[in-house]
């Protein structure tokens, strides 16, 4: 089965690097509405509309964007063969992807959370600083072994 792939390498890594960015950047872009979330909530206002937009985002693009990642990542990996996982660069990167994986989990519990009251501006801040480090992080591991 995976011979039959190995010509098609490179395209598997070209779809694996556009479901990262559609992960990563919608994942920012979800942050982002969050800041906006929580204002409106702060003014006392009626938010279930971001509160539908924000499930939307997660629900049509990025949970299906981070398992596509998941999958092409493992399949590129499998390609490679089991020597990938003696090398330290891909070992940090496999790090980085869990604590990407965790901020993710994070972002999706904030969103359930602003569906029932506000969160602190803070919580907001820290996982926009944290989805930058480990993006920029991650995407230079990759790049750069
Ligand atoms: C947020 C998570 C991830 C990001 C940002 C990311 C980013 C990238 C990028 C930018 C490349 C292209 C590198 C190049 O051609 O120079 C790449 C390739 C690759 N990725 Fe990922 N990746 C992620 C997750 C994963 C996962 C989970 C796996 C494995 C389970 C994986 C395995 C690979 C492999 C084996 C390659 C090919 C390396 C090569 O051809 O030299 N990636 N990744």
């Amino acid at each position: 089965m995976l011979d039959l792939i190995v010509p098609y390498y490179l395209w598997v890594k070209a779809a694996h690097v556009v479901s990262v960015i559609v992960w990563l950047g919608g994942q920012c872009l979800l942050v982002v509405q969050l800041a906006s979330h929580r204002q409106v909530l702060a003014r006392g206002g009626d938010a279930d509309v971001l509160s539908e937009v924000e499930q939307r985002c997660l629900r049509l693009a990025v949970n299906p964007a981070m398992l596509a990642t998941l999958l092409l990542g493992a399949t590129l990996f499998f390609l490679r063969g089991p020597e990938l996982l003696g090398e330290g660069w891909f070992q940090a990167k496999l790090a980085f992807v869990v604590a990407m994986m965790a901020l993710h989990g994070a972002i999706a519990a904030t969103v359930a959370s602003l569906r029932r009251e506000t969160v602190s501006a803070i919580r907001i801040r820290v996982l926009q600083i944290a989805g930058l480090i480990l993006t920029a992080t991650l995407v230079s591991i990759a790049v750069i072994k």
